[in-house]
């Protein structure tokens, strides 16, 4: 998508992989809205922890940074023994397995790239095969969120106000985003609309992230607190929510998102508001038989005890202010901080995939035509 950069719009990927210099390019998602900077990961332990500290976050996204990854930290190895580099690749994926647990894309994209590489015959083979399937698992990331901007479109009607939650939007994935994608490609076919996103606390990305892409991409919108959706709902001021997911299990249509996604599923329900999930093919977990087996991450009791902000710029100095974190919460008290919750099937209206728009539950009974599409 294009970015305004010091007054010049430039193209930019959310994640890239340079083949040459052997690191993994992302954009640095904790310094946005206020700065806009590259972030190069040197090495696979590097671009783990990026995956970890979420300069880089959303499902897609790490997924492909997932698989660069591993193609980085295959391109690493110097020998030619093949079972010394199996045994490292096999430790490259398991750091970068482990960054972060409840995005299944990682796991998916790794374990295409993995497969890829099985037809190398020597360490030199296999390595290229990891660098071409990387990116081919990134080309896809790109054509199903496209996809998924055709199929979504069509639900967006003129003068409509969607809800979205958190960011699914290009910043989430390589680029175009999955939530983000309809209003993208509605907004191309001439479609006026307004866009309510929710803050998203504790880290904020709905009044960071979505609010930055869509005043980048001058779409309609307002950031609104997390809890005022339910007041919104009962006014009649929302018409349609579209949200993204982490994992989608196959078997039984139930959705893993931000937490605060199952509240606003509920609420939704409750007015008789259509409510979406979009998703590419690599955030559905084929395997998992419930959504309460899903592993939900529980992150620092900091991001819900404070919040991080930028300090007005020093006359003189640069056009940027510090970033700091300020304490908000009381200073004796501690915060329990789950980052996602379960949606169940009942709440959701449609799934929007990169093949067409299917009831959650009937994703199993058409997962042939849903896994021959990878
Ligand atoms: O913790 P994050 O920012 O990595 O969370 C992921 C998300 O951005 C959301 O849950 C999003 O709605 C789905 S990711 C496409």
């Amino acid at each position: 998508m294009q970015v305004k950069v010091k007054g010049c719009a430039r193209d930019f990927r959310t994640v890239t992989y340079d083949v040459e210099r052997n690191t993994v390019d992302l954009i640095e998602q904790r310094l946005l809205p206020h700065q806009f900077e590259i972030y190069s990961a040197k090495d696979y332990v590097d671009t783990a922890r990026a995956i970890r500290d979420m300069v880089v976050r959303g499902a897609g996204a790490i997924g492909a940074t997932a698989a660069y990854g591993l193609a980085q930290g295959a391109r690493a190895f110097s020998g030619n023994r093949l079972d010394r580099f199996q045994r490292h690749v096999s430790e490259v994926y398991e750091t970068l397995k482990s960054a972060r647990p409840t995005a299944v894309d990682p796991v998916n994209a790794m374990n295409l790239v993995r497969e890829a590489m099985r037809a190398g015959e020597s360490v030199a083979e296999q390595q290229a095969l990891a660098a071409a399937a990387a990116e081919e698992f990134a080309e896809e990331d790109v054509r199903h969120c496209a996809a998924i901007g055709r199929f979504g479109a069509k639900l967006i009607r003129e003068g409509m106000t969607v809800l979205t939650h958190c960011n699914a939007g290009w910043l989430a994935f390589v680029d175009f985003g999955s939530a983000t994608a309809p209003l993208y490609a509605a907004q191309q076919r001439g479609k006026s609309f307004h866009v309510l996103c929710d803050e998203t606390r504790p880290r904020s990305q709905g009044a960071t992230l979505t609010a930055w892409e869509l005043a980048q991409q001058g779409i309609s919108h307002q950031i609104i607190p997390d809890n005022a959706a339910g007041h919104f709902m009962q006014r009649g001021k929302i018409d349609l929510v579209i949200v993204g997911s982490d994992r989608t299990l196959g078997r039984t249509g139930e959705v893993a998102n931000k937490i605060g996604t199952y509240t606003k599923a509920v609420l939704a329900h409750r007015h008789r508001i259509p409510f979406y999930v979009a998703i590419p093919l690599s955030t559905i977990d084929w395997g998992l038989r419930s959504g309460m087996d899903i592993p939900i991450e529980h992150r620092d009791e900091a991001e819900v005890l404070g919040a991080w902000g930028v300090l007005p710029p020093r006359p003189g100095r640069s056009s940027v202010g510090k970033r700091v974190y300020v304490r908000v919460a009381n200073a004796t008290s501690g915060a329990v901080n789950p980052g996602f919750d379960v949606t169940p099937a009942e709440l959701i209206t449609g799934i929007i995939t990169p093949v067409g728009i299917f009831k959650p539950r009937e994703l199993w009974s058409n997962r042939k035509q849903l896994q021959a599409a990878r």
